[in-house]
């Protein structure tokens, strides 16, 4: 092998190291943090919709433009981004547990938000709600 062709494989073998590198690194950051960072939103629900009737009995949970509506108790709402923040699994309200559960891989949620058990690496980001009669107001 001379010079000139030693050199092209080298080359070769470094090119490669730094693709599979790089692609282990970028793979990696993308696998723990999915979720759009900030949503905004404001939207306004009416509970007399036969689409959000679920929302008329406690525990009841619907998703409206990526948020999770939660009736927590008569007149009481929580409202948190329903994208998880590990993968991007749809975050489910658990009326067993009254928390939040990601079924990809397992996270858990407070109504809040807050993470209580990985691998999500932060919380839900958390909406404002506001009940006016029938009509129930989700805000950023
Ligand atoms: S996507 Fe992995 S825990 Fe939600």
């Amino acid at each position: 092998m001379d010079r000139t062709e030693f050199l092209k494989r080298m080359g070769l073998l470094a090119g490669g190291a730094l693709v599979v590198g790089c692609l282990g690194g970028c793979r990696r950051e993308e696998e723990e943090d999915m979720a759009p960072s900030v949503l905004n939103r404001d939207f306004t629900l009416d509970l007399t919709a036969p689409e959000n009737s679920v929302l008329g009995q406690d525990g009841g949970s619907r998703i409206v433009q990526q948020v999770l509506v939660v009736r927590t108790a008569p007149g009481q709402f929580a409202a948190v981004a329903s994208t998880c923040t590990h993968q991007g699994g749809t975050v489910q309200f658990q009326a067993g547990s009254g928390d939040l559960r990601c079924p990809v891989h397992g996270a858990r949620f407070a109504l809040s938000g807050a993470v209580s058990s990985g691998p999500a690496p932060r919380p839900l980001q958390q909406f404002n709600t506001q009940l006016n009669g029938d009509l129930l107001r989700v805000f950023s």
